[in-house]
């Protein structure tokens, strides 16, 4: 496993547990893509680029560059010089042209794999990964662009990133730089994509692939409620556990393009990278463009082994939260609660009753800054508004600390409201387009983190909040997206650099944030889960995943989420009822059951729910913290799904030894004249007995395997159930 290079037939081999990867050269010197699929014993061989065949039909039987072009199956292509199909890289010229050509020129392979400088990037140490850079040499331009691949063997992992390095004397213009490129034939592939909206973020769409191009994007500054940065093949009728899928995930929060393209000869490309729209980027003599990673993943079977090895790659290789694996707090966030209608008495009496119900944190939202009673302004001024809380902030925490509790607190520091006395002073740190009337949304602008002062200053009002009293927990939210992109800063030549330029700013702030409080837990949030990607997830453990906490909603959103993140990762919360978004009512063990696959709390005003819902916490707190080792470590299986129009939902994890397996059952509509319902568990030992806690019952791990286990009927809509099977103990 790991990587080589096969002098002789000119060919890489980069191969994981389950997986090889193999790169060719063509005798000019392109860099072809020969496999990416199941593992293979040998090193294949340069006829898969099909170097023979005539690229066109009729055709003389030389090599004409254009059409061989674009037939040949390559590792990065570059717009301009004959392949039609989607470019990677597209490079302007200073006398305004666009044609770029890389031929091989070198290579190294090294193990470990190096940082990303200020990007957000997965790691590992010397024995868990290896790297292999690709040298690749644009002659006229005398441009290099380095292709670099990291092998993670036990996840069946490969990520590839980029840096072009411009070695020569023209001032040039990067118009669009890729990631990532995978070249296959076509197998009537179904592409499978995560889509949605604000409170129905990541539903699971799936699809064939057409001829033409089918793609996800965002350029809203954010990755987005409505697409995500992740693109799946898959073969047809692709099932959990049957079937071949090629996953790609972007590990970036900003705009972003992911396509799928079948072309004229049934060849498929899947490309992923910044989204070119609104981004031209300056890279002048001796300058250098690092773009972002792109995570490869192949499964040969199934979804849920994309899932479960996706899971483990997260979890070991991008998230660096001390948090991770440690308990976590069950939080209460005083949100739904009270909006902005609250002072330090209501959320001390919230407090005092969570503390009792054995809730361990007490976050405050939204509306404790400025002159903060509404969202329309103040964004911008964090100083904490004594006279609406009753209190200063150190001592309203100090009160929350003697309660017994943890205090967090939320901040939107990317942005600025116009009645704000930081836009009075600065109107010029707002992104707007000189001379227009820059939109509002939220009544807000964002802020140009593409300027040094601007993150600074924005840094240093979180840092000092931070420093006056003893704070656990952050929530960093981000509730709009960009438009009227246009810097007051960047000259007119890097304008097309701010979209770029702000996700680096974020990225500067969140890092020196992690690295000056490093106990801080950190939860990353966008108007829900707008920027819930794994660029995110190296700076935060947890993700808030939508503002739709309704227990039915959120099976579909943290569905989808988690086919692809940990479960650890989602934040996820018990709400109120009525739930505030759909107005449905759902019951509080539901509730609870949906919330404990994430990172567990509540969205409620404690003190008003019933007294029976209240009683429930308790228990609710406990199972948490009981399970969640579990759930942070453990393969996650799928078994059924409500959005695959099934009445009911569940899912299972399983220890990765085997010793346990907790699944749960959520019975979204009742069904008449129906009886048990039998669930294949995966992930057990199958010549192992397992105790069924609740009943006693002994089950034979391959009879709930292969059998099923038989969830009895119940009547009733938005039930739920968590059954927790354990490895029958030897007796002495
Ligand atoms: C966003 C978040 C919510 C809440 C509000 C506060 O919508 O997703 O959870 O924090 O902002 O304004």
């Amino acid at each position: 496993m790991g990587i080589r290079y096969i002098e002789e037939k000119k060919i890489f081999h980069l191969s994981t547990k389950r997986t090889s990867y193999l790169i060719g050269l063509s005798p000019e010197g392109y860099v072809g893509h020969i496999y990416y699929g199941k593992r293979l014993s040998g090193d294949g061989s340069n006829r898969l680029l099909r170097m023979e065949e005539a690229p066109f039909t009729p055709s003389v039987r030389v090599r004409e560059k254009a059409s061989f072009l674009d037939f040949f199956p390559t590792e990065y292509p570059t717009g301009g010089i004959g392949d039609y199909r989607e470019s990677c890289l597209d490079v302007r010229s200073e006398s305004g042209s666009i044609g770029c050509e890389l031929l091989f020129g070198g290579y190294e392979i090294r193990k470990g794999k190096p940082s990303l400088p200020g990007l957000p990037a997965s790691f590992g140490s010397e024995e868990e990964v290896e790297t292999l850079q690709i040298i690749c040499e644009d002659e006229f331009f005398k441009l290099k662009v380095f292709l670099s691949y990291s092998v993670f063997p036990d996840c069946d992992v490969i990520t590839r990133s980029v840096r072009i390095e411009n070695a020569g004397e023209q001032h040039l213009k990067l118009e669009k730089v890729y990631s990532a490129c995978l070249d296959m034939d076509d197998r009537e592939y179904e592409m499978l994509t995560l889509a949605g909206s604000w409170a129905r973020e990541r539903h699971i769409q799936r699809g064939p692939l057409q001829y033409g191009k089918q793609l996800v994007s965002s350029v809203k500054g954010e990755s987005s409620h409505q697409e995500h940065p992740f693109l799946a093949l898959l073969t047809p009728g692709t099932t959990q556990e049957t079937g071949e899928v090629y996953g790609m995930n972007f590990v970036y929060s900003g705009n972003f393009l992911a396509q799928a393209e079948k072309s004229q000869f049934e060849q498929v490309r899947m490309t992923m990278g910044i989204h070119p729209e609104q981004f031209c980027w300056n890279l002048r003599p001796g300058e250098s463009f690092q773009a972002p990673e792109a995570v490869l993943i192949y499964s040969g079977s199934g979804l849920g082994l994309m899932t479960r090895n996706l899971h483990d790659f997260y979890r070991e290789h991008l998230i660096r939260s001390k948090h991770q694996f440690a308990k976590r707090p069950v939080l209460i966030n005083n949100w739904e609660a009270t909006y902005f209608d609250f002072d330090a008495g209501k959320l001390l009496a919230i407090a005092k009753e969570a503390k009792k119900a054995g809730i361990e944190m007490l976050v405050m939202d939204d509306g404790w800054f400025g002159k903060r009673a509404f969202d329309d302004n103040s964004l911008g001024d964090w100083t904490v508004n004594e006279e609406k809380l009753k209190s200063s902030l150190p001592e309203l925490v100090e009160k929350v600390n003697k309660i017994g509790m943890e205090f967090g607190i939320w901040f939107e520091p990317e942005m600025i409201s116009p009645d704000s006395n930081l836009y009075r002073e600065h109107p010029d740190w707002a992104i707007q387009i000189a001379g227009r009337r820059p939109s509002q949304s939220r009544a807000q602008y964002v802020l140009d983190l593409s300027r040094r002062e601007v993150v600074d200053y924005a840094y240093q009002c979180v840092a000092d909040v931070l420093h006056s009293a003893p704070i656990a927990y952050v929530k960093w939210d981000m509730n709009r997206q960009l438009c009227d992109i246009g810097s007051a800063w960047l000259d007119r030549e890097s304008q097309g650099e701010l979209m770029h330029r702000y996700v680096l700013g974020v990225y500067k702030m969140q890092e020196r944030l992690v690295t000056e409080f490093p106990d801080l837990l950190l939860e990353n949030c966008s108007g829900g889960g707008a920027r819930f990607d794994p660029g995110m997830l190296y700076y935060s453990p947890q993700i808030w995943c939508s503002d739709d906490v309704d227990a039915v909603e959120r099976l579909k959103i943290q569905e989808g989420t988690a086919l692809i993140y940990p479960l650890s990762t989602m934040g996820a919360h018990v709400g109120d009822c009525p739930n505030h978004v759909v107005g449905r009512n759902t019951p509080f063990e539901t509730r609870g059951h949906v919330a404990m696959a994430g990172a567990f709390g509540y969205e409620l005003d404690i003190t008003k729910i019933s007294e029976e819902d209240r009683s429930k916490i308790p228990e609710q707190v406990e199972t948490f913290h009981r399970y969640q080792p579990l759930m942070q470590r453990g393969d996650y299986y799928r078994l059924a799904s409500w959005s695959l129009k099934k009445p009911y939902d569940c899912w299972e994890v399983a220890a990765k030894d085997g010793s346990e397996a907790l699944v749960t059952f959520v019975q979204v509509l009742a069904q008449p004249n129906m009886h048990s319902r039998a669930i294949f568990l995966r992930g057990l030992q199958k010549d192992t007995e397992y105790v069924l806690e609740d009943t006693g019952e002994v089950f034979l791990g391959e009879e709930l395997m292969n059998c099923g286990y038989l969830i009895p009927p119940e009547q009733g809509d938005f039930r739920s159930r968590l059954y927790h099977f354990v490895r029958k103990q030897r007796e002495k």
